[in-house]
């Protein structure tokens, strides 16, 4: 497909309001805004999960000047108040998956006053039209599906970004699993570990977000993110740890139907992150369709000179992880990898 040119920067900065900037996907999109000068305004739930962590995370966007505004999406009132008073262009969501259907309240708030220019929705993983997880993962795609099609009933202009694996080892310990450097003792491989799949460093995510949402080419599109460097099978996975720590690890291949009786058992986030895996790394559902349709651009056509991370350098800074690790417990500081990371729990992965 003919692409036209990028937009221009000269024309003053779209407004963004984030949704979800404590969550782990919503913190790289508001580092993104506030670095890329757009005005920036955060909305941030009240209540109880405003526990230390998420209170410095907010401070530090603020010092860094974005807006807080406290509220909730699933008013509808409230939400069309504030994007009018702010003057919102651009509304992001990156709330987890307990929230996805209140983005539909926010749509409808969206439509009422009419001057949104982009809405991004909670996506930031598969295209939901097209990846089929086995349960429980599917219900989280019926709910993304249900999102997009209000919004695409709505007439708000919006862009899914399918930006497949966050960088890092897949899944293990059911943590957010760039927040932890990949196993030392054993490494999974699931089924022949041969099935692709594409990894996405979380700055890159926030940072070809924030150039899309001003980019026209972008607008009710799927942009799907395939960066070739980062196109890696479980085996090429192993392999590139194994070589970055200079050691063998153990390979225990987790078979599609191990897999499947994970998810099978429903036990949240196991069987989700189950669920998921299989999807990806059993059904290939990251590369087992082109990207040819009309409402589907590959980022890279659009920016062609912008490059990405590599799992290279990502696992770099892996390494060190590791090794805080190791010097953790040869110090006697028990709790392995996990014991560097706060235990948040996945509430939502692709
Ligand atoms: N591609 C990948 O590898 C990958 C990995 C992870 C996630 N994802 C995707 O990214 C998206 C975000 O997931 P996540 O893991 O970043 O979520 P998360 O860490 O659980 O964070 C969710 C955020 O949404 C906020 N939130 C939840 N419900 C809300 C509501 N009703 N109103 C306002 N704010 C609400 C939370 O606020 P509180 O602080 O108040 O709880 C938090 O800031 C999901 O669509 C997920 O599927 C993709």
């Amino acid at each position: 497909m003919a692409l036209s040119s990028p937009p221009t920067t000269l024309a003053p900065k779209t407004r963004v309001l984030i949704i979800g900037a404590t969550g782990f996907i919503g913190k790289f999109l508001a580092e993104a805004s506030l670095s890329s000068q757009h005005p920036t305004f955060l909305l941030i739930r009240p209540g109880g999960s405003l526990i230390s962590s998420k209170s410095s995370i907010i401070k530090t966007f603020q010092d860094n000047g974005a807006v807080i505004i406290y509220g909730g999406v699933d008013n509808k009132e409230f939400m069309e108040k504030i994007l009018r008073k702010y003057e919102i262009d651009i509304v992001i969501s990156a709330i987890g998956a307990d929230g996805l259907l209140d983005q539909i309240t926010l749509v409808e708030a969206m439509k009422s006053i009419k001057t949104i220019k982009r809405f991004l929705p909670s996506e930031f993983g598969h295209d939901v039209d097209r990846a089929e997880p086995v349960e429980p993962g599917l219900e989280m795609y019926k709910q993304k599906r249900l999102v997009r099609r209000a919004l695409e009933e709505s007439g708000v202009p919006y862009t899914y970004v399918c930006c497949n694996s966050i960088a890092s080892w897949p899944y293990y310990n059911n943590c957010h699993p760039s927040s932890l450097p990949p196993p030392l003792d054993q490494l999974h491989v699931y089924g022949n570990g041969n099935i692709k799949a594409y990894f996405v460093d979380g700055i890159d995510i926030g940072k070809f977000t924030m150039k899309i949402v001003d980019d026209d080419r972008a607008i009710n599109k799927n942009i799907h993110f395939r960066p070739s460097i980062n196109c890696y099978n479980m085996n090429e996975l192993a392999s590139l740890w194994e070589n970055k720590i200079a050691r063998k690890i153990p390979r225990l291949v987790v078979s599609e139907n191990d897999l499947l009786a994970i998810a099978a058992e429903n036990i949240i986030p196991e069987s989700i992150v189950a669920a998921f895996t299989h999807d990806i790394f059993i059904n290939g559902c990251q590369v087992n369709y082109k990207i040819d349709g009309i409402h589907d651009i590959e980022i890279s056509s659009l920016y062609p000179g912008e490059s990405f991370r590599s799992m290279e350098d990502c696992f770099e800074d892996f390494v060190v992880m590791a090794a805080e690790e190791v010097h953790k417990a040869g110090n006697g500081v028990t709790g392995g990898a996990k014991s560097l990371v706060e235990p948040v729990i996945i509430t939502a992965t692709c």
